[in-house]
């Protein structure tokens, strides 16, 4: 593995690696073990979108493996003037140890990361977000104790998160059940692969929450207009009407099912208040996650081995 680019590039051990690196580094930091794995290391962070905990993860991150992170928004380097990404990448080759990228277009960071000699890490495009997927089933597998055999649901866009969701549970073994409105489905590369062998039987896309949403051992959701889209906000509260995370959906899934949700959450539209609360635990367990799931793929891409 040289980059973090989407889930559909990991097998299921690679997938499995990570998840395991990063349990050992929640212990370690719980257990005030400290390891400078990435001494003497830079990872460049390039934000193209806005970002909480994605930014201070990666840099938290860096920070507790010795190394030091450096925050790029595109607005204020040469970047947001047009500066072909060709080059960025060449330019921060020389310079740096690992790239982080949260952007628009994931063709820009398969892009980066052919021209760069450096690990590439998607931060997030609109077709995927690998790194908070990989926290979600660290969350899960912290809580169910198992991954393989899980139903996992989804309720909402089919976007960025659902793309990455549907490849890493039915990768790691999950069941994987998705409702979203017509015109909202995931990605048609992602339907391929869910459909093909051997995840075809593994995998469902409905109209019905209800139906997505019976037996699932784990919920999730996420906002119904992502970073980009914020003209279409209204248009998409209308298509979206209907696909809620609330009590009665609840009601039809297994009594020990988890919520998820990769935030920020807008309460009152894909999750009622009072569900986001009775999972809050959870959902802020996935938050943290973030920071051990990232120090693991920044130590097994940047760290000497
Ligand atoms: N979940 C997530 O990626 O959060 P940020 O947008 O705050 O980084
Ligand atoms: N789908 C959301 C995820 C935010 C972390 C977005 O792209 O804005």
């Amino acid at each position: 593995m040289k980059d973090l680019l989407k889930l559909l590039d990991l097998s299921k051990e690679e997938i499995l690696r990570i998840l395991n690196v990063a349990d050992q580094m929640k212990y370690n930091q719980k257990h005030g073990l400290t390891h400078n794995y990435l001494q003497g290391k830079t990872l460049a962070m390039i934000f193209e979108k806005n970002s909480t905990r994605t930014r201070v993860s990666f840099e938290t991150g860096m920070f507790q493996l010795g190394g030091h992170a450096l925050f790029l928004s595109s607005k204020e380097s040469q970047i947001g003037r047009g500066e072909p990404v060709e080059d960025t990448a060449r330019v921060l080759s020389r310079y740096c140890d690992g790239i982080m990228i949260r952007t628009y277009s994931q063709e820009e960071v398969e892009k980066l990361a052919q021209y760069a000699d450096i690990p590439v890490i998607n931060g997030l495009t609109d077709f995927a977000h690998p790194c908070q997927v990989l926290a979600d089933l660290m969350t899960i597998r912290e809580h169910q104790s198992k991954l393989e055999g899980l139903k996992m649901c989804f309720i909402g866009d089919g976007n960025n998160m659902v793309n990455s969701l549907i490849v890493g549970g039915l990768k790691v073994g999950m069941e994987v059940s998705v409702a979203c409105p017509e015109g909202y489905d995931p990605h048609p590369d992602v339907l391929a692969f869910a459909n093909s062998a051997p995840y075809a039987g593994k995998f469902t896309l409905v109209r019905d929450p209800l139906e997505a949403a019976r037996g699932a051992d784990v919920v999730f959701t996420d906002v119904w207009a992502s970073m980009g889209q914020e003209e279409e906000a209204a248009q998409r509260r209308a298509a979206f009407a209907g696909y809620q995370v609330n009590e009665d959906l609840m009601k039809v899934t297994n009594p020990a099912c988890m919520v998820q949700h990769c935030l920020p959450a807008h309460r009152g539209e894909e999750i009622t208040a009072g569900v986001f609360e009775a999972h809050a635990e959870e959902i802020f367990d996935e938050a943290e996650n973030r920071l051990h799931a990232q120090k693991a793929v920044m130590y097994l891409l940047m760290g000497e081995q």
